[in-house]
């Protein structure tokens, strides 16, 4: 567990920096709630993204690259000091004790470095040696969308959209601003399965999806975000959560971390409570066939109740559930069958550059590949085109 700070592109096509940059989603609940903001040493900068260069960039690059040595240390010393201040008042007593737990925190943060280089190493391999299945579902077509989702596209793109009309083509559930609508076709849901089962089959190298779900796949490392990911939060998903999520950035969402999570009898059945590190999330069932594993979602992050509140929600085949990724929320074990759910965390710098969402702070930053997590940078001189990146690992 630790905290680091990214850097990286803002609106880039290049994918993201893979699981290990992103916050975790349950840590934070789990670790970094009791640690606070543990010890870590932030990753050095990056070599420039391909997609930003010269004037502004450099000079912006070269400045960072000096200033990094004193930077660094004060960071890791701050943080250090935060963490043992945390662990002191959560009972963590002895001194033996605090440096076990210190030297823990230390080889979670290298382990997560690590998988930074191995996201990228797998993605350059995927992308040389994996054999399609299914290529056309690489790129979106509009004809993989459900009919009743072109239709409520059309409506938030037109002149007099607001909310109340676009509530007349969703479900919403009770106060808590989640949302269920068509998303795909059957025929789309199909074929997807089938490239993703592909490639299970393969031998191609796979991280986790996240560190609470053991099976599924990374869609950047597969080569989905550039033609399909990104377009389908650009053109089709960001005028319905304009309207939906305003407060939270759902004009401007412009980055995202996208995966497919397997649940089944004899691997993950199902999910603990957490929440996302994300401003808006979508969920979409693609299917196979299960019974039970409904989600059920508590109460909103910041906004606790005495006596949390939960509901359970059906998630139906072809179909998405919109909610705020501050949303506490999980899934019941299926009983049987085997379950794939397309998860896109949906971030807005606008929103996490001011807190990060996942340590309640304002973000220090590191450069980092692709979308990072998430978080941009404006510097005097430019050029809104550098993304910084916050985790607490
Ligand atoms: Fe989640």
């Amino acid at each position: 567990m630790s905290s680091n700070l990214l850097l990286g592109t803002h609106g880039s096509a290049a994918t993201t920096t893979s699981s290990s940059a992103t916050c975790s989603e349950d840590s934070m609940a789990a670790v970094g709630a009791r640690a606070g903001r543990a010890p870590d040493t932030p990753l050095p900068p990056r070599a420039r993204p391909r997609t930003e260069g010269g004037g502004a960039a450099t000079r912006r690059r070269d400045r960072l690259q000096r200033a990094a040595p004193s930077v660094r240390a004060w960071k890791r010393g701050q943080r250090l000091a935060v963490a043992v201040r945390a662990l002191r008042e959560r009972g963590c007593g002895s001194e033996e004790q605090m440096a076990a737990v210190l030297r823990e925190i230390e080889a979670e943060v290298q382990r997560r470095k690590q998988l930074v280089h191995q996201s990228a190493e797998r993605k350059a391999i995927i992308s040389q040696c994996y054999k399609r299945k299914h290529s056309e579902v690489y790129t979106l077509q509009d004809s993989f969308l459900a009919p009743d989702f072109l239709d409520m596209v059309r409506y938030c793109i037109s002149p007099d959209a607001n909310l109340h009309g676009l509530l007349r083509y969703t479900e919403s559930f009770s106060d808590k601003r989640i949302y269920r609508l068509p998303v795909f076709t059957e025929e789309f849901c199909q074929a997807f399965i089938e490239e993703l089962e592909n490639f299970e089959q393969s031998d191609m190298p796979r991280g986790r999806p996240n560190s609470m779900n053991n099976y599924g796949v990374l869609l950047n490392e597969l080569g989905m975000d550039e033609n399909f990911i990104t377009p389908l939060r650009e053109k089709y998903l960001r005028p319905i959560t304009a309207l939906l999520y305003p407060d939270l950035g759902g004009a401007c969402l412009d980055s995202h971390k996208a995966f497919v999570v397997k649940y089944s009898l004899h691997e993950d059945l199902d999910l603990s409570s957490h929440y996302d590190n994300a401003e808006v999330t979508l969920n979409v069932s693609l299917g196979k066939d299960f019974t039970e594993g409904n989600l059920y979602f508590g109460d909103f992050r910041q906004d606790p109740s005495p006596v949390p509140n939960y509901i359970e929600v059906e998630h139906v085949r072809t179909q998405g559930l919109l909610h705020r990724g501050g949303q506490i929320h999980g899934a019941l074990p299926i009983a049987s069958g085997e379950r794939w759910n397309l998860i896109i965390w949906m971030r807005s710098s606008a929103i996490r550059n001011q807190l990060c969402p996942m340590c309640n702070q304002k973000p220090q930053l590191v450069e980092a590949e692709g979308f990072g997590d998430g978080f941009t940078e404006t510097c005097q001189e430019d050029v809104p085109e550098t993304v910084d990146l916050c985790s607490v690992w």
